[in-house]
């Protein structure tokens, strides 16, 4: 049987990155999407301990590029059976400073990448009448944030776009879950981190320590500690699961 191939967006670092090691170690052809170059150094890592995978620069919410990476997949595989849908933003202002340009580039990135990725990758998987999709949540989607309303919002509609979803391809044996991470030490939140010592005048370390105790084991997760979880929920060990939203956060929201 031929490989399966699992897209992945925001392959470049952090989870994206991790993602791609996992499904690359359980023998996925993996194709990866970034708009950082440095995606396809990951791609080769993976090549050169004898995996499979591609990266393509590609902005999520372009949707011409997305319609052409698509069509290059589908060109060179067939099929696309899993897509993992991470590529996203964080936006952390006060609200009253959020411009109109920084609201709109949070939704189209966030929330139209997801669209369009799913979009352009449905048609596979309806033709297959299989496939799995793995949308990127956050905490933030679940518990108010200051400086993160943006964020937050369209964390929040990723969750709810992953249920509606979910109930619309049940039919085509297609699952949509989504992850929702607590902090995951990444380029990302550390460049959050940074922000908000600059803005309040707090030192790294001791935000870093703040936002540590947001968590259980008060510390932040390795981006592998996501990416396990994503490949389960892509797995046939997952095949009861859809329309979920997993929170991976240490406790978090359980508090
Ligand atoms: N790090 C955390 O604590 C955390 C917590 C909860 C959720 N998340 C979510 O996990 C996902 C990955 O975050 P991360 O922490 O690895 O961030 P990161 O910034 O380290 O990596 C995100 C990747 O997405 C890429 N990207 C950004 N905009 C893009 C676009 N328009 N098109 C294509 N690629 C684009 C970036 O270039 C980068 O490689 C995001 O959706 C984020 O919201 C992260």
């Amino acid at each position: 049987m031929s490989m399966k191939v699992a897209i992945i967006t925001g392959s470049a670092r952090g989870i994206g990155a991790a993602c791609v090691q996992v499904f690359a170690k359980h023998d996925y052809a993996v194709i990866g999407l970034d708009i950082l170059p440095e995606g396809q150094k990951v791609a080769e890592q993976v090549s050169g301990h004898g995996g499979e995978c591609a990266f393509f620069v590609c902005d999520v919410s372009d949707e011409k590029q997305v319609a052409d990476c698509i069509h290059k997949v589908g060109e060179k595989y067939g099929r696309v059976d899993v897509l993992v849908n991470n590529a996203g933003v964080v936006l952390v202002k006060p609200f009253d400073q959020i411009t109109w340009d920084e609201f709109k580039r949070t939704v189209d990135i966030n929330l139209g990448g997801h669209f369009l990725l799913c979009k352009y990758v449905l048609p596979y998987m309806k033709a297959q009448k299989s496939g799995v999709i793995v949308n990127m949540g956050s905490v933030s989607g679940h518990v108010g944030q200051t400086d993160h309303v943006m964020y937050g919002a369209t964390k929040g509609a990723i969750i709810a776009m992953t249920r509606a979803l979910a109930w619309e391809l049940a039919p085509y044996n297609i699952r949509v879950n989504s992850i929702s991470p607590g902090s995951v030490d990444t380029p990302m939140l550390r460049g959050d981190i940074e922000l908000e010592s600059k803005r309040t005048g707090i030192p790294f370390e001791q935000v870093k320590k703040e936002r540590e105790a947001e968590q259980a084991f008060q510390r932040w997760a390795d981006p592998a500690e996501i990416a396990e979880p994503v490949y389960f929920l892509a797995s046939e060990g997952a095949s009861f699961v859809t329309g979920a939203d997993w929170l991976v956060d240490c406790g978090w929201v359980a508090k």
